[in-house]
């Protein structure tokens, strides 16, 4: 038995089979909030006169500042209230279907910032559950600058990745990075994500990037959801989770005490 509708059954469907969805932004508004925030904040850290294009960071920033700059706006960012509700409007429909209507949205959004031949801030292969993450956590990817290629971030199909599992268990060798790498290279799937699209994509799955090879910078978010009541793995409610969907039934459920 299903009873979700036709459009919902296709989003799960897609996602799936992929691992991932790509979609327009859901909400133009909270879009613009997010991409004028990162432009407006990197650009005073930076302390630029100009208006920024993001493609370009590359020439404004060292790779040996780069950390210092990501980090101030880790934080200048996740502490605008706005910033987060706006971030949740870019999917919040889809995250719906793919998660459910009471959710956990990680407290602190992430930023990735990849410099032209940087090889500082490399995400090699991995499963995020392989290092203690739910399996029940989906996350929520969105570039500010169009994304492709080596610019952007690979993933492995859930297909390949069963097939994966079963020779991780056999063969010992696959214990680096590197090996994992070098046996899934030819499998691996290139994201093309452009600005005003997302991507909620399955992190059980294996994914990460290499030395951006492109000619532009790629500056992407991306931040965890989960269902409230969903198990959780090393990262808990509260330090880590935080609810901002819960439902009427809940809140009168978690706090009721028997009368007698
Ligand atoms: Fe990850």
């Amino acid at each position: 038995m299903n009873y979700l509708t036709q459009k919902e059954l296709k989003t799960t469907r897609i996602f799936l089979n992929k691992g991932y969805i790509i979609k327009r932004v859901e909400n133009v508004i909270s879009h613009k909030y997010i991409q004028k925030k990162i432009k407006n904040e990197i650009s005073r850290l930076l302390k630029l006169k100009r208006k920024i294009n993001l493609n370009y960071l590359h020439l404004y920033v060292s790779k040996e500042k780069l950390n210092d700059l990501r980090v101030n706006l880790i934080n200048s960012v996740n502490k605008d209230k706005n910033f987060k509700f706006h971030y949740f409007n870019l999917a919040k429909s889809n995250l719906y279907t793919l998660i459910n209507n009471e959710l956990m949205m990680q407290k602190n959004i992430n930023i990735s910032i990849q410099l032209p031949n940087d090889d500082s801030s490399l995400l090699p292969i991995h499963s995020d559950v392989w290092s203690g993450d739910s399996p029940y956590e989906f996350n929520l990817w969105v570039p500010m600058v169009n994304c492709y290629k080596t610019k952007s971030m690979y993933i492995l199909n859930p297909k390949d990745n069963q097939k994966f599992n079963k020779t991780i268990i056999k063969n010992k060798k696959l214990l680096s990075s590197a090996s994992v790498y070098n046996k899934l290279k030819k499998k691996l799937k290139w994201l093309k994500v452009n600005t005003g699209e997302f991507m909620i994509f399955d992190q059980t799955l294996p994914h990460g990037n290499v030395v951006n090879l492109e000619k532009h910078t790629r500056v992407s978010l991306n931040c965890r959801f989960k269902s409230i009541f969903s198990p959780y793995g090393d990262k808990k409610i509260g330090e880590f989770f935080i609810p901002i969907t819960p439902r009427a039934s809940t809140k009168i459920g978690s706090k009721y005490k028997f009368p007698f």
